[in-house]
């Protein structure tokens, strides 16, 4: 008899703007990345059950704490089916790299709960999908304002604030987006951790710039709605010098923002929470993006995707 198996995958995302501003109740766009992706494999096996990820291989039950968030989850999902914590190994494998903003800890969850409800036979809802990723967020960053679980799980472009209901959004908007690696982990928790301590001690100064995030993400989607690149691209980086003033940037940010500004990007700044991890830069046609590609390569970039910002986003 063959054995059971599930196999599912999750895709990464992209905050394009208002992120960290997101956690005080501020708006966020975000858009999905099929770029990269993550993909869960379950098999039935006899035993105790085998985990394999990037961060670990082994009993799940001896995991380290690089992978608690993921081990709530299975262990919750698995017990509010009431299924025995045994006999079934998950391989996790990644083309998203961990801990760069691209939403891996999010998209590991998802595509492992997902394969979780199809191991077991259950039927997956989007709202079940969501309360699961968060609980898995909540380990790995802290305090998480859900934007991450909510675009790798929808599948489609947010206009999020936290809190309220989803606002799905068209962008198609003739531009391109090029992602430069930094190489080095990003540091999601700290960085959300500094703003806090940045609020508490300054509160005023604090509080007036994540205003000020909010008020360039909305200004940021008056721009896709007008089909206004250049005016998007000043928005994004007006962003990235708010968030280095709120110390979530470092060195090799700014220097790949600032690579890709001289190489003609209409805009450019960090994604994610920061402190390493991934840059965006807005490119006006492919070749551009090609060339600023090419720069962010030439100045230390470890990969680059590129990606047009439009109604192709999912599969292309
Ligand atoms: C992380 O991808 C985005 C942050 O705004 C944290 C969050 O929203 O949970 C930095």
């Amino acid at each position: 008899m063959e054995s059971r198996r599930a196999i599912k995958t999750a895709i990464g995302k992209i905050i394009l703007i208002g992120e960290h501003a997101v956690v005080y109740g501020e708006p966020s766009i975000a858009i999905p990345f099929p770029g990269v992706s993550i993909k869960t494999t379950i098999c039935e096996t006899i035993g105790p059950v085998i985990l394999e990820c990037y961060y670990y291989r082994g009993r799940l039950s001896d995991s380290p704490k690089a992978v608690l968030g993921l081990k709530k989850v299975i262990e919750g999902v698995t017990e509010s089916f009431n299924e025995k914590l045994e006999n079934f190994s998950i391989h996790i494998a990644s083309t998203i790299p961990p801990a760069r903003g691209m939403g891996s800890s999010a998209a590991v969850a998802i595509s492992t709960i997902r394969a979780l409800y199809e191991f077991f036979n259950r039927t997956l809802t989007e709202n079940e999908l969501l309360k699961w990723a968060h609980e898995s967020e909540k380990v790995v960053h802290g305090s998480p304002s859900g934007i991450d679980a909510a675009v790798v799980g929808g599948e489609r472009p947010l206009y999020y604030r936290k809190g309220m209901p989803f606002v799905p959004f068209k962008i198609n908007l003739d531009a391109y987006l090029v992602v430069g690696d930094t190489g080095r982990e990003g540091q999601t928790r700290e960085a959300v951790e500094g703003v806090r301590q940045f609020i508490e001690s300054k509160p005023d100064e604090g509080m007036e710039l994540i205003k000020e995030l909010g008020n360039l993400t909305r200004l940021a989607r008056k721009s896709i709605e007008d089909k206004d690149a250049e005016k998007l691209g000043k928005a994004m980086f007006k962003a990235h010098i708010i968030l280095d003033k709120l110390g979530v940037s470092n060195d090799k940010l700014n220097f790949l923002v600032s690579k890709a500004l001289d190489c003609g990007a209409l805009g450019a700044k960090l994604t994610g929470g920061g402190r390493g991890g991934c840059m965006i830069a807005l490119a006006d046609d492919r070749k551009k993006a090609n060339y600023i590609s090419q720069c962010l390569l030439s100045s230390g970039a470890k990969n680059t995707w590129i990606n047009r910002l439009g109604d192709d986003l999912v599969g292309s």
